[in-house]
């Protein structure tokens, strides 16, 4: 069988960093090898985000690039996966007609067919079609050799808030049966993952759908049994389906880490209806002080969006006082854009750029100070850090994150990767401590420490 290279970029969420190597697991029987330079590739694939109006025009100028190279090598597949592939379809063929390949994100496993097909026949295929099952095949962590590793515990969504584009791309909510998660995660742990972030659109309703006995405080309960595995996260928790359980599962279960990301995306009630939340900000705060007082020192994070139509400068006032409120460990920011088929596009008292652009940087200078204020205390502690590898910015140091999820760089010694350290923080920057290490692997992954 003829050797293939494969290039694959990837836009968006942590998913789609999931289901990119799910891909390179599926191609490699198709004696695919994966290459990091897209001029060496015979494939080239490309996973793509819808969520906001940036996201997909990153795509778009993506595609125009390859446009030189698709000339230079005619015999070079180009396709297009994920979210924007699913929202705009054929349509892709028409703004990029240099693309062979257009497969929705339920096609996603039937990849490797769909490509020896669009080898085969020499003509352009667009899969798009959902189906209302999940057929994975039995791809268990293959090969993967690093500390951590994410992994999907369900697909799609089924909450419709008006902005969001999620429902329309990924389809209904399903949830994989937890024999398979569990076994996935067993797998990763034997190829040295010491920690796994389970994904999911809403990880509080894991199971609530479907034949599935098992709900999301059950299926940590059995991550948690799993010998070698240190440490587990998990992304996200949708404040209205935030149970009590859930808190408690946290709390007390040791290898659980006290961080928890609980998008608020408005401190307004009046925002928060029209964008379908199903929450007020009481009964958010509420959650919020049960998780600090069930979890000592719990780092909380969220996501937050500006000028959401009808916007008022008082909304956008609760917002900041909110922010403030909550003490937020970190946030995303976005300034809300415009999405296909989300409702809130047709709503018609959008808020200007200039307005929207204004309150983004004003948010982003308020949580400035909060994570500088949390970070700075933080110095002279000694905090548990596992590490996962060199540092982007200076390849003499490695890198790591507290049980909290703040990124340390650590003066480095190899024989540390993807172990458990005790490192004493001597510096706190912006978005990032400076450490040094204390003691080796002494520290078991389960203090509730930040
Ligand atoms: N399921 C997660 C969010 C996934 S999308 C949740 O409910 O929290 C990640 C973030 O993108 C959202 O939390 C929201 O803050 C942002 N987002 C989604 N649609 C957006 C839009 N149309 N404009 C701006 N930001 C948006
Ligand atoms: Fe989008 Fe809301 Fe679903 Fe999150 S919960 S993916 S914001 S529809
Ligand atoms: Fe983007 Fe799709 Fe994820 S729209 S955020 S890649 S689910």
């Amino acid at each position: 069988m003829k050797q293939h290279l494969v290039y694959i970029k990837t836009i968006g969420c942590q998913m789609n960093h999931y289901d990119s190597e799910r891909m390179v697991q599926m191609l490699a029987p198709l004696n695919h090898l994966l290459t990091e330079d897209a001029e060496q590739a015979d494939l080239i694939l490309l996973n793509t985000c819808a969520i906001r109006a940036k996201a997909e025009q990153k795509v778009f100028s993506f595609l125009g690039r390859l446009r030189r190279l698709k000339q230079q090598h005619p015999d070079l597949i180009i396709g297009v996966g994920g979210c924007v592939a699913q929202q705009e379809g054929k349509r892709i063929f028409e703004r990029a007609p240099h693309v062979d390949l257009v497969f929705g994100t339920h096609a996603l496993f039937r990849l490797p067919e769909l490509i020896s097909k669009v080898r085969e026949q020499r003509e352009r295929i667009c899969d798009i079609t959902f189906s209302n099952t999940l057929e994975e095949p039995d791809l268990a962590g293959a090969g993967v050799r690093r500390t951590t590793a994410f992994v999907t515990i369900m697909r799609g969504c089924d909450n419709f808030c008006t902005y969001c584009v999620v429902p329309y791309v990924r389809g209904r909510e399903m949830s994989r049966p937890s024999n398979v998660i569990i076994r996935e995660i067993k797998s990763l742990v034997q190829n040295g993952v010491r920690e796994v972030t389970l994904l999911g659109q809403n990880v509080n309703s894991y199971g609530k759908k479907g034949h599935i006995p098992c709900n999301f405080p059950e299926l940590l309960k059995k991550a948690n049994d799993i010998d070698g595995l240190k440490r587990i996260r998990f992304t996200t928790s949708h404040p209205k389906d935030l149970s009590d359980d859930l808190i408690e599962a946290i709390a007390s279960l040791p290898k659980m880490c006290p961080h928890i990301h609980l998008p608020v995306q408005s401190g307004s009630d009046r925002i928060l209806k029209r964008m379908n939340r199903g929450y007020t900000v009481k009964n958010y705060l509420k959650k919020v002080s049960k998780l600090k007082r069930a979890i000592p020192h719990v780092a909380i994070t969220s996501d937050i969006i500006v000028g959401f139509p009808g916007e008022t400068e008082e909304d956008f006032e609760a917002t900041l006082a909110l922010v403030q409120e909550v003490d937020y460990d970190s946030i995303f920011s976005f300034k809300y854009s415009d999405r296909p088929n989300a409702p809130s596009t047709r709503f018609r008292d959008k808020v200007s750029e200039k307005i929207n652009q204004r309150r983004l940087e004003h948010l982003m200078r308020l949580q400035e100070e909060i994570t500088r204020k949390k970070n700075n205390a933080l110095v002279g502690a000694t905090r548990e850090v596992l590490v996962e590898g060199f540092s982007k910015n200076a390849n003499s140091r490695l890198t790591g994150r507290t049980l909290c999820n703040r990124i340390i760089n650590i003066e480095a010694m190899d024989s540390l990767l993807g172990q458990l350290v005790s490192a004493r923080v001597e510096k706190a920057y912006k978005h990032c401590l400076m450490g040094s290490v204390v003691k080796i692997d002494q520290v078991k992954g389960n203090t509730h420490v930040t």
